[in-house]
């Protein structure tokens, strides 16, 4: 869909918010829940890049956002400039301005907040964004939270006026003023009936999932997105997945296009799509970042992203065409 930029906000050192609204007159946005992102297309022509990033908004719409208009008006990104941007984040704070019309598709969530009494919020730098709207859903539900936010430097920390009305909930961890998070402390003896979510750095999330390996199984979610180190011990982590048996040719039928295509070994589906002229959206190609997830009609899919969980892959109604594949003879998928 494509959405007007209503606004441009410098909300810290090197980040930049986006307020995005319908292009056109009468439309409205879809809903979305805490955790969601939304793929940006930075540019024009198939090699645009596309890149994730998370709404931090209100998803009630009852909340002081900062947004100029109601839950399912505008919607509201944040995006860090990078030093090592492959043209993403560099695109939006050099050349996107109020008024241009930019390509959105989404929302999706793969970090959505559960139930519970108790929450530990823990964010690191441009992390904080999905757990904003997280922590204003938490408050509206009355449950116990707080946040442990780090970042470089207190100027360097995006959203900290949003973050002041909630007093002692919140602890601010600049590096420069107070070094690093304490995780050994702050971690050190699993909380019953308190859920931790995680996002910011790999470093952050990688030591975060160390600390919480003691406490209860299902307490910590964590959003990333690059790959995490790889766990050989554990048959379940994803980043093990690419090691998973050989490779082997397979049928996929792509119903909306009416096409039927072999997916040779060695060649994913989302290559196969693009050989073959069908349209599809896709931007790590690692199965990190959930752009390319597509609808499953058919068949069983062997997952091989960094993304769904067990329960999701079970279901087996979605999967990421540019990494994973089948584990039968044919798929069909919504293409
Ligand atoms: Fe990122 Fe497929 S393109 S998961």
């Amino acid at each position: 869909m494509d959405l007007v930029v209503r606004a441009v906000r410098a909300e810290a050192d090197g980040v930049r918010s986006l307020e995005l609204a319908p292009a056109h007159d009468g439309e409205r946005l879809p809903p979305w829940s805490p955790g969601a992102h939304v793929d940006v297309v930075l540019g024009t022509g198939p090699d645009a890049p596309v890149r994730q990033y998370s709404l931090c908004g209100d998803a009630g719409g009852t909340g002081d956002t900062g947004d100029t208009g109601a839950a399912g008006d505008t919607w509201r990104i944040a995006v860090l400039k990078t030093a090592d941007s492959r043209g993403g984040s560099r695109h939006v704070h050099e050349n996107v301005r109020a008024g241009d019309v930019l390509t959105v598709r989404g929302p999706r969530n793969h970090f959505s907040l559960r139930g519970s009494s108790r929450y530990l919020f823990i964010a690191g730098g441009i992390g904080i964004t999905p757990i904003l709207p997280m922590i204003a859903a938490t408050e509206a539900a009355g449950a116990d939270w707080r946040l442990v936010y780090g970042g470089r430097t207190r100027a360097a920390m995006a959203f900290t006026d949003r973050l002041e009305p909630y007093g002692d909930k919140v602890t601010l961890v600049p590096q420069d003023e107070a070094g690093t998070i304490d995780l050994d402390a702050l971690l050190a003896a699993p909380e019953p009936d308190t859920l931790v979510y995680c996002c910011g750095p790999a470093g952050l999330l990688d030591a975060v999932e160390d600390r919480c390996a003691a406490w209860p199984p299902g307490t910590l979610r964590v959003e990333r997105f690059a790959p995490a180190a790889k766990d050989p011990k554990d048959p379940e982590d994803p980043a093990d997945s690419k090691d998973l048996g050989e490779e082997r040719e397979f049928t996929v039928v792509l119903r909306r296009s009416g096409l039927t295509l072999t997916v040779p070994a060695g060649t994913s589906i989302l290559q196969v799509c693009r050989d073959n002229d069908v349209p599809v959206l896709a931007s790590c190609q690692e199965g990190i970042c959930g752009t390319c997830e597509t609808e499953v009609l058919d068949g069983e899919v062997e997952h091989r992203d960094a993304i769904l969980d067990a329960d999701e892959r079970a279901a087996n109604d979605t999967m990421m065409i540019c990494v994973s594949r089948c584990r039968g003879a044919a798929l069909t998928l919504d293409l």
